[in-house]
This record gives C-alpha cells, sequence and structure tokens, in this order.
C-alpha cells in the first residue's frame, strides 16, 4: 500500500547550552494511506517532537522524513508551508479556535488561506462537514458558547476542511473527560472511513488508543513496538512466560498482536 509518511533513521536533538536532549533516536516509521494511528507513550518520550517532524513544523536533526512523497530535506521554506497548507490538517489539545469567529468561518479559514474555491464552494464544503461532525446547529456560535466536546469536533472538521491526506492530533482528547474523548476518536475513525484520511494521533489514555487500528510504543525517543489492538497477529514469538501471564490476565491479549518494527 502506498506510505504517505516515512521516516528513516530520524533523530531530533535539542540543545540547550551545553546539554543535548536526545528527543528523537534512530526512528523508522511508515504510515500507508487510510491509516488510523496512535502514537503512545508517557510524557517526555518524544510523541510532540515525532508529530512535529510528520507535520513540517520542526525539521529532524538527521534522517529522511518523507510526507506524501516529498523528502521535506529538499524542500525551501515556502514549499514547507504549501506541504502544510495542502497535505496536512492539525487538531490540538487545546482545539486552538479562533474565539471572535463564528464555528463557521473557523471552519473555512483554512480555504480562504487555500484561496482556491468561490465563497459558494466554501459554503458548501464547510456546512457539508459541519453536518458529518455533528455541529450544523451551531454554525454561528462562537467557540466560548460551546462544550469541549463540540469545539473538538469545530477543530476536526477544520482539519478536514481541505481534504488533506493527513490529519495529526497531537493529544486530542487530553481536556475532554474520558467519556467524551472516546467518542471524539470514533468521531475520527468514522472521518478516516467516510474521507479516506490518515489520521495519526498521540495520547497516554489507554481506553483512547484502544480505539485505534495500530498503536504505536514510543519511550525515550524510541520506539519500542506497533501492534494491533485486540488481534492477534502471531502468537509464535511469545515466550512460556508472556503465555501463562496472558491466562491470569486476559486483557494483555492485546499485546499479543506486538509486532517489532
Ligand atoms: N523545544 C525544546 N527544547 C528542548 N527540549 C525539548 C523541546 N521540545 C521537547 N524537548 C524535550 O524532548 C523530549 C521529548 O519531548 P516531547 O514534547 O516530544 O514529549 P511528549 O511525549 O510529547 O510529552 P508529553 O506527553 O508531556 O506531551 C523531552 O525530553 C523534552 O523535554
Ligand atoms: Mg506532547
Amino acid at each position: 500500500m502506498e506510505n504517505v509518511v516515512s521516516l528513516v533513521n530520524v533523530n531530533k536533538n535539542y540543545v540547550l547550552g551545553k546539554t543535548t536532549v536526545s528527543a528523537l533516536q534512530n526512528v523508522s516509521l511508515s504510515v500507508a494511506r487510510g491509516d488510523f494511528i496512535s502514537i503512545a507513550g508517557p510524557s517526555g518520550s518524544g510523541k510532540t517532537t515525532l508529530l512535529n517532524l510528520i507535520g513540517c513544523v520542526d525539521i529532524a536533526t538527521s534522517g529522511q522524513v518523507i510526507i506524501n512523497g516529498n523528502d521535506t530535506h529538499d524542500l525551501k521554506d515556502r514549499q514547507l508551508t504549501d506541504l502544510r497548507l495542502n497535505t496536512i490538517g492539525f487538531i490540538f489539545q487545546s482545539f486552538n479556535l479562533v474565539s471572535v469567529l463564528s464555528v463557521f468561518q473557523n471552519v473555512e479559514f483554512p480555504l480562504l488561506l487555500q484561496q482556491k474555491l468561490s465563497a459558494e464552494e466554501r459554503k458548501s464544503r464547510v456546512m457539508e462537514l459541519l453536518r458529518k461532525v455533528g455541529i450544523e446547529n451551531h454554525a454561528k456560535h462562537r467557540p466560548n458558547e460551546l462544550s469541549g466536546g463540540q469545539r473538538q469536533r469545530v477543530a476536526i472538521a477544520r482539519a478536514l476542511v481541505t481534504r488533506p491526506a493527513i490529519i495529526l492530533a497531537d493529544e486530542p482528547t487530553a481536556n475532554l473527560d474520558s467519556k467524551t474523548g472516546e467518542t471524539i476518536i470514533d468521531l475520527m475513525k468514522e472521518m478516516n472511513q467516510i474521507e479516506k484520511t490518515t489520521f495519526i494521533f498521540s495520547t497516554h489514555d489507554q481506553r483512547v488508543m484502544s480505539h485505534a487500528d495500530t498503536i504505536i510504543n514510543i519511550a525515550d525517543g524510541r520506539i519500542l513496538e506497533s501492534y494491533k489492538p485486540g488481534k492477534i497477529k502471531s502468537i509464535k514469538n511469545i515466550s512460556p512466560k508472556s503465555k501463562s501471564a496472558k491466562k491470569s490476565r486476559p486483557q494483555s491479549s492485546t499485546k499479543l498482536a506486538k509486532k517489532k518494527i
């Protein structure tokens, strides 16, 4: 299947005075078009750094980052801006809606930046998405008149409005209660299926990550494993010890689908 994201031996260091923080180490990763992936890991493990590199918000210290067929190393600032605007949609933890704009205007905003559609085309595109995410009755509201879950619906519509190949969401449910968070992930999943958009989101909430098709576990800047939750892919590599662990704790069966990347 066609890859929309490929990272090859990527390292990212941050230099802080005399010390260097190694935020990502030798990360290689491929994401196929239409995937619905969760990047999971504890605080400081490198989730945001990884999403920022994929989103062309930051550049790798070394290694290759290929987004939708473009090796980002070869692109000039202007080309990176175009790639972000046309290929990638962002959803943020704190929603990042413009408070003085209505719901409709917030979702329309990326289309105005793109300057590709007429006012009429923009209106029909925006209203169609507001319907899909179930917020069409609030089109004229301002963000501060909405609940957190409703705001994140607007942010999802805004991320999808340009029909990007990839949507990146950094802890999109962190400011929501657990139940609303799961509903939002389910909505993202629905949009992933309807629009065939690739979603990559980060979380450290076990319940939220279990809704993903693939979970990529990251710790200390390294990818540890990638597995499909709830599906037993292979039991060949399970040691006798982990087999018995599975008997005593049935929920650990998700771990059986672990696959080294
Ligand atoms: N701009 C920066 N300057 C220096 N160090 C940074 C910078 N951004 C991140 N780091 C460091 O890189 C490492 C990875 O950080 P990152 O923000 O990617 O983790 P995270 O998994 O997103 O954590 P969280 O769950 O808390 O959001 C951490 O050690 C962090 O302190
Ligand atoms: Mg983070």
